[in-house]
């Protein structure tokens, strides 16, 4: 048993004009299938190798193994983007939407924070609506920086790594976030936030 690539829950072309065809078949054909290509090959003929991605996410975590946590932990995040978007328009349910009126005052000013800490993030890594109970945040990792095992659960996450955007925004990532933010997956969101456990995401660890 290994992990396998997450397909992606809609077609290449769903995100258009947001997002190019061309950049989701690199972002997910290349990008992402070599992060898991790279996790398999890395836990092949270990304790590992039946384990499900967020088991070996935490592992590499817990012994500090860098080199298995960049990949392992890149493919569970990219895993989580391709949810965490969708052609579909969807808005936040109203056990959400009050959270995040009470946490940021509106929806908008919401949104308006994940664009501002995507854009003013420094390099690459992931914007992240994060969720501790009722109280909300917009977080920002770097690089594989990866939210499992933490109190906090993710709701939505949206890659800043120049992969994201360079083919159809160039350098301008503000371009790309304020574009994303209509792909916003809020049921995806909303069955997040109602979760009862921080980590249990079934659809992103698929195994062969
Ligand atoms: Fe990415």
């Amino acid at each position: 048993m290994t992990i396998t690539l997450t397909p992606l829950p809609y077609a290449e072309a769903a995100l258009e004009p947001a997002i190019s065809a061309a950049t989701l078949a690199i972002h997910h054909g290349k990008h992402h299938k070599a992060y898991v290509d790279k996790t398999n090959a890395l836990v092949a003929g270990t304790g590992l190798a039946d384990a499900p991605l967020e088991a070996i996410v935490l592992d590499a975590v817990a012994r500090k193994d860098g080199k298995l946590f960049n990949q392992s932990a890149q493919a569970w995040n990219h895993g989580f983007y391709w949810h965490s978007l969708t052609p579909e328009s969807s808005q936040p349910g109203s056990e959400l939407a009050a959270a995040i009126t009470g946490s940021f005052g509106s929806l908008d000013d919401m949104l308006t924070k994940l664009v501002d800490e995507g854009l003013g993030h420094f390099g690459s890594g992931w914007a992240w609506l994060m969720a501790e109970g009722n109280a909300l945040s917009i977080t920002t990792t770097h690089d594989a920086g990866c939210p499992l095992g933490q109190a906090a659960r993710p709701l939505l996450v949206v890659d800043v790594w120049e992969h994201a955007y360079y083919l159809d925004r160039k350098n301008d990532r503000g371009a790309y976030l304020k574009a994303a933010l209509s792909l916003l997956n809020w049921r995806f969101a909303d069955e997040n936030f109602a979760r009862s456990t921080a980590w249990t995401y079934p659809e992103l660890t698929t195994s062969a």
